[in-house]
């Protein structure tokens, strides 16, 4: 399917909890842009397969799965989200089951063409600022911008408990540092489209920033090139 390049303009990749969600958020609100978390659509249908009880490893069981999903996403500027018909499950998206099973599922070849074809989708329609592991080399390669977002595992892991709290869980910081880790290695191992920095992209390290200063500094690359373009 055809994207226009021109609507969409800012990527961001990274590894997991490294603070994509808060900038891109941010960044949304700054420039005016709708705000496509690609993460969301993967629980989304995480959520859907857990509840039909879909074997991964069947092909026919996923093609099924994913033939009778009815997955529906809204973007909005300061959020996205994701509906199984009329039902809205944004707010179970980062349950500690699903963020447990999502790698797993987001690594079926199929469910990733089925996420790209909603990507691709809602392109066409939005000014997105788009966030993921495969945005800036597989989804949206002619982005006009590019980052990748990181930070320790230890800092993520701090950031990740508070959200986890949240949900009352009784998680610890090991157990949540560890999950972390075993999906960025997931991400960046598995055959298909994994988490790479992609030439071109900026890479932003936010182990030591503020999320205010994150956003500052991608926002000043951003006004730079502008400028820079006229
Ligand atoms: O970004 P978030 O942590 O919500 O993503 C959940 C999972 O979805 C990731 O760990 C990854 O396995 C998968 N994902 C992906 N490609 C994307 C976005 C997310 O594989 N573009």
């Amino acid at each position: 399917m055809k994207v226009d390049k021109e609507i969409f303009q800012i990527a961001i990749d990274g590894t997991a909890s490294s603070g994509k969600n808060t900038a891109a958020k941010r960044l949304a609100r700054k420039f005016g842009f709708l705000f496509l978390d690609t993460g969301s659509l993967y629980r989304g249908i995480t959520v859907w397969f857990m509840r039909e009880n879909v074997d991964l490893g069947s092909g026919d069981a996923v093609a099924d799965a994913l033939c009778k999903m009815d997955l529906r996403v809204r973007c909005q500027t300061g959020a996205t989200l994701i509906f199984l018909g009329e039902e809205d499950i944004t707010d179970s998206l980062h349950d500690l089951d699903v963020c447990e099973y999502v790698f797993k599922v987001a690594s079926v070849p199929e469910v990733r063409v089925k996420v790209r074809e909603i990507q691709h989708k809602t392109a066409e329609a939005e000014t997105l600022i788009c966030i993921g592991r495969d945005i800036t080399h597989v989804v949206f390669p002619g982005a006009k911008f590019k980052f990748y977002l990181t930070a320790s595992a230890k800092v993520r892991a701090k950031w990740r408990l508070g959200m986890v709290r949240e949900n009352n869980s009784e998680a610890t910081l090991e157990q949540v540092r560890t999950m972390i880790e075993k999906r960025d290695y997931a991400d960046k191992t598995r055959e298909i489209s994994p988490l790479r920095i992609v030439k071109g992209a900026v890479v932003v390290d936010a182990t030591r920033l503020s999320p205010y200063q994150v956003v500052k500094k991608m926002e000043a690359i951003i006004v730079k090139k502008l400028c820079r373009e006229g």
